[in-house]
């Protein structure tokens, strides 16, 4: 019998995540019932808000529980079908799990075209963290041409199409992130106007000198210190995505919240959470227009891959150590 590999929780994890917290599992690769198809996936998702996933506190998704197979966006390629509109050989993209094999009905598929783009672009600036860029740049954070957009995060899967799509739209951009490597990054690959490395640089006074105007949306991945900076920068009716707190992910205690908020006042500025999954209708827009950009070679994609189903917990924690850039992914299938 044809066997297929999967991670468990084993256990909710404290602080960083270990080995020991998840099971790599082997079982017989599942049959697809009526009106399901087996998936065979090639490129699983990993995404920082997998740490919240498996904790055992509310969140906006019911905890992953101990012994259920890992939750995570994945693209694989259906290769047994009980449905007629999903025929053996479509690409697809879904929650398929940190696994090698997944049996799905058609609910919360989408069919992906692998000619727009290799499929692990699917997973990235054509996929999830692509369109949370397109909404909270444009539906959040109102940006309009001349605006000063500063991005945290900016090397990253969400910041680096982020700050993109708004330097495709007339903006001036300013990306923030660790070290000065993934900096030269931000302005030789992916075209940003300034960039900050929070880890060496002075923050404030960075700011102050790469936003002569102030910032007219921040773009917030990060949360913590680099949120406290911005803050202090904001120009007049500021709007503030709020997309995400890595900074804050992996404290046992509750999140540290901005210090600074007041400025916020004297600003007249708006912070606004959301979550990409607000905008499931819109999904085809935000791929028409990321692959528009794409086209038009405004829109640089970069991927880092990680081989290999084992390695998923090392390849977790490089989101939390800065390890990545671009859209991290797992390849647990053969490469396409
Ligand atoms: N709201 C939504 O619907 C939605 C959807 C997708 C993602 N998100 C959020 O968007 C953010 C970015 O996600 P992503 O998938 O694009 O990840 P990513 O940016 O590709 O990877 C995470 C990056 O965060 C930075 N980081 C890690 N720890 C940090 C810390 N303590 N302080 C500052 N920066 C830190 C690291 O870059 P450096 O080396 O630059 O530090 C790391 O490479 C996350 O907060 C995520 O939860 C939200």
């Amino acid at each position: 019998m044809p066997t297929s590999r999967k991670i468990r929780l084993a256990s909710y994890p404290e602080g960083l995540p270990k080995d020991s917290d998840w099971e790599l599992t082997e079982e017989e690769v599942p049959e697809p019932g009526e009106g399901e198809v087996l998936i065979a996936n090639r490129y699983v998702s990993l995404d920082p808000a997998m740490r919240g996933w498996v904790s055992p506190l509310p969140s906006y998704l019911p905890p992953v529980q101990p012994g259920e197979v890992m939750r995570a966006g994945a693209v694989g390629e259906v290769v047994a079908s009980n449905v007629d509109e999903l025929p053996v050989g479509t690409y697809v993209n879904g929650v398929l799990g940190v696994q090698e094999h997944t049996v799905s009905g058609p609910k919360g598929l989408r069919v992906v075209n692998p000619e727009l783009a290799p499929l692990p672009t699917h997973l990235g600036a054509l996929g999830m963290p692509g369109w949370t860029a397109y909404f909270g740049v444009f539906d959040i954070g109102e940006a309009k041409p001349g605006d000063t957009v500063v991005i945290s995060a900016a090397a990253g899967a969400v910041g680096s199409v982020a700050g993109q799509i708004a330097k495709a739209h007339g903006c001036r951009t300013v990306g923030i992130a660790g070290g000065p490597e993934k900096c030269a990054m931000l302005l030789d690959e992916f075209g940003f106007d300034a960039a900050i490395d929070y880890k060496n640089d002075d923050l404030r006074a960075k700011l102050k000198e790469t936003c002569p105007d102030r910032v007219d949306v921040y773009f917030d991945n990060v949360g913590g210190p680099v949120l406290d900076a911005v803050l202090g920068r904001l120009a007049m009716k500021a709007r503030i995505p709020l997309c995400g707190g890595i900074s804050q992910y992996n404290t046992d205690g509750k999140p540290v919240g901005p210090a600074n908020y007041l400025a916020m006042i004297a600003a007249r500025a708006k912070m606004e959470g959301f979550l990409v999954f607000d905008f499931y209708a819109r999904y085809d827009e935000a791929v028409d227009h990321l692959a528009g950009l794409i086209a038009d070679g405004k829109l640089v994609h970069h991927e880092h891959i990680v081989e290999g189903i084992e390695r998923f917990n090392e390849a977790l924690n490089m989101l939390f150590k800065g390890e990545n850039t671009g859209k991290l992914v797992l390849q647990v299938g053969a490469a396409a």
